[in-house]
């Protein structure tokens, strides 16, 4: 039937009228519920958009030797993630203006990268912000960091790592909170409020990734990326505990691990990536993999080919493929293929987008641009890298009260390869570090020490080789001095990924060069800067004081030179144990009784290591009263007081950190010696006292996990531990 023209006009008409009035898409409605944006967006994309949300590509150059990836030239427009190497906020605002305008639907860009222990202003590397015991401070340094990041383009860092670490031969001991679980879970979700602040869309949170997940830590023998046998009960008792509570702290992302868990790769495990994770603990944002790890699932031998291996993933939980395309390039084929479903597809695509409308991104998608001068090292977190780098040294050793030094040391030798360093203090992951921002640990003394001691330089010999011409100097340097600062350690690549040890010695030059100093007879203070705990039973003996202090950050030499005068009393305890010797490994305090006590030791070496988790010196002592307790028994749902009183005896102001440990002699499954339960850091004047208390929640502090991560609380006898005291109490039915 032929339509008359004034039939015509008026469907034109009002197709022009409904087009003046087309509804916003509910996406786009920032007052909208972000699970409704979620659904509403899900439900307008096509298939080549969904498969783009799961994949991240990289911008900029990867200074991370073990991962050069191509750098792209071209990207779609509807790229989920990249990873950005660069910190111009103008070229992501570029980047991003692409993806709004040329994607169909304007899905803005998740820029991530590693910022792992701050961005500019550079940190102490996580290992040593362990030793500080001051969560509160670790939490101010990565809300710090969090600014830095995001103004400069990034809002998703691949931090925290909360791999619970027990072999020092691995380098990425270095990365993360030690060997105790609690202690992983503390300052982890310490972190991940401080990047993630009140709510992730504030102008400066950016999102956290809790990493690796699960059990990257056991690596068989320390060696990076190899298999790891783990226990369901030790899964659950030691490796998920720090991610449970980072999950329960609203960590919005994880990193699935390159590591193979008994046979079921980390990257492919079904069982922690969703029936734990995604069902059990209800986490609703999502997993990104590891560089490659879904490809590598072919090396770890459960996929025959990258298809195979994109399958696997998938199905496990892994919604975001790391750079490497294989989801991309084979997901569709699985689908048609109906060996995944659209439902599927759209969970994955809804947790990618929920973590970007939880961030703030379609409602502000760029990042003000302002000065470097006013975005990087800011007063204030220059002045929190000063307290976590003096908070994280440790002092070892102190005989005869060498340290601090003495009025009448007039005249210093500065010794060693670390004394100028500026590069490998600042640690492994430092890629937007700079090294004209370090202070080096010479500046340091001698703005501390330079009007009142003469300093005197020698290098003495490098990190590492034979080279033994400079230790003429050295010696010559120690003899005109009072006193022998010795600076030693590990070059910054000795530890971090892809950075495993045979031993955890330094190299015997500079063992050789501490022995030369020791035969001048001066006193030797010997200085470590190091990513992982170092054998040390060689040098130790040679050393007067012996003062720990990682890889600092930027502000390492003045917190060091305040320990050194006096200005600061340490308070670093060691949040991991120091063997004696390499061939102790494993050894870590919460292992469990041998069946005989005391037997099936090593013969040829000691069995106690030099430093146990815990360890560290003051200038000033402390006495411990004896701990007492509200009552002798409780039921299972009271609450039980410990408390226990410490003096400062000595003559100066210092901070104790106090360690409730709790011990369950007899369960139905075995427990470690001792378990850490609550740790709490106060200053205490010279002569004062205080009471350290520690509420005992018996559901929370003395129950137990079995092999599916179920906890149970059995009734019978348990120790409170404090200061190597046991105090006995029963749990009633
Ligand atoms: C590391 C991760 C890191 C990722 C991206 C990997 O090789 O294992 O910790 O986040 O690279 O840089």
């Amino acid at each position: 039937m032929k339509k008359s023209p004034l039939f015509l006009f008026l469907i034109l008409l009002l197709q022009v009228s409904y087009a003046g009035n087309i509804p916003k898409p509910l996406y786009k409605d920032s007052k909208a519920p972000v699970e409704s944006r979620v659904k509403d967006l899900v439900s307008r994309m096509n298939l080549e958009e969904k498969i783009l949300q799961l994949n991240q590509y990289i911008f900029g150059e990867n200074d991370n030797v073990n991962n050069i990836g191509e750098t792209v030239k071209t990207m779609p427009s509807g790229i989920g993630s990249l990873i950005f190497f660069g910190s111009d906020p103008a070229v992501r605002n570029q980047i991003q203006k692409y993806a709004m305008e040329k994607s169909r639907l304007g899905i803005p860009i998740l820029f991530g990268n590693d910022v792992i222990h701050g961005f500019r202003t550079v940190y102490p590397i996580s290992i040593g912000q362990a030793c500080s015991w001051n969560p509160d401070l670790v939490s101010k340094a990565c809300t710090m960091a969090a600014k830095e990041t995001k103004l400069s383009g990034i809002d998703w860092t691949f931090s925290p790592m909360i791999d619970v670490a027990r072999d020092a031969r691995w380098g990425r001991v270095s990365e993360g909170y030690g060997e105790d679980p609690y202690a992983n879970a503390v300052f982890g979700v310490a972190s991940v409020k401080g990047y993630q602040g009140n709510k992730l869309s504030d102008p400066y949170s950016i999102a956290a990734c809790l990493k690796h997940y699960v059990g990257y830590g056991e690596s068989e023998g320390g060696r990076d990326y190899h298999y790891s046998d783990i226990s369901r009960q030790s899964l659950w008792e030691t490796y998920m505990v720090p991610y449970e509570a980072c999950v329960k702290a609203g960590a919005a992302t994880l990193m699935s691990a390159f590591n193979d868990i008994s046979g079921v790769p980390a990257s492919a495990n079904h069982y922690t990536l969703t029936e734990i994770l995604k069902k059990r603990w209800k986490h609703d944002g999502f997993v990104v993999s590891d560089w490659d790890a879904v490809s590598q699932l072919i090396n770890q031998g459960v996929a025959a080919d990258r298809k195979e291996a994109a399958l696997k993933a998938f199905k496990a939980g892994v919604e975001m493929d790391m750079k490497d395309n294989v989801y991309l390039e084979n997901l569709p084929t699985l689908l048609a293929e109906k060996k995944i479903t659209m439902a599927e597809i759209d969970e994955a695509v809804g947790r990618i987008l929920r973590v970007k409308f939880r961030l703030g991104l379609f409602d502000h998608p760029y990042t003000p641009v302002v000065a470097e001068s006013e975005r990087y090292l800011q007063p204030e977190s220059k002045a929190i890298a000063g307290k976590l780098a003096a908070e994280s040294m440790v002092l070892l050793k102190n005989n005869g009260k060498t340290l601090p030094l003495s009025s009448s040391v007039k005249q210093i030798a500065l010794i060693g390869p670390m004394i100028n360093d500026k590069i490998n203090i600042l640690g492994s992951w430092a890629h937007h570090g700079k090294i004209e921002n370090v202070e080096t640990i010479s500046e340091g003394l001698r703005s501390e020490f330079g009007n009142s001691c003469v300093l005197n330089y020698a290098k003495g010999c490098d990190l590492e080789g034979n080279d033994e011409s400079g230790f003429d100097e050295a010696v010559a340097v120690a003899q005109k001095s009072d006193v022998v600062i010795v600076c030693l350690g590990e070059k910054r690549e000795w530890s971090g990924e892809n950075a495993s040890r045979s031993t955890l010695a330094l190299p015997a030059i500079q063992e050789k060069l501490v022995q030369t100093l020791k035969n001048t007879g001066k006193p030797v203070v010997l200085i470590l800067s190091n990513g992982r705990p170092l054998e040390l039973v060689r040098l130790e003996p040679l050393a007067d004081a012996i003062v720990e202090i990682w890889q600092p950050g930027i502000a390492g030499g003045s917190a060091l030179a305040g320990i050194l005068s006096g200005r600061i009393n340490p308070s670093g305890r060691l949040p991991i144990t120091f063997p004696l010797t390499t061939g102790q490994i494993p050894i870590y305090y919460n292992m469990r009784q041998s069946s005989r006590p005391g037997l099936g030791i090593y013969q040829d070496i000691p069995t106690e290591p030099l430093y146990w988790f815990g360890y560290g010196l003051s200038y000033t002592t402390f006495s411990y009263g004896t701990p007492k307790l509200s009552a002798t028994k409780i039921k299972k749902t009271e609450k039980l007081i410990a408390e226990v009183e410490v003096n400062n005896t000595g003559l100066v102001s210092g901070a104790e950190t106090v360690f409730w440990y709790i011990s369950d002699p007899a369960c139905s499954i075995s427990r470690p010696m001792k378990e850490l339960k609550y740790f709490e850091k106060k200053e205490i004047a010279s002569g004062a006292k205080t009471v350290y208390r520690f509420e005992i929640n018996p559901m929370r502090d003395l129950s137990y996990t079995d092999a599916n991560g179920k906890r149970f609380l059995e009734a019978g006898d348990y120790y409170v531990i404090v200061n190597n005291q046991r105090v006995k109490f029963k749990i009633e039915e």
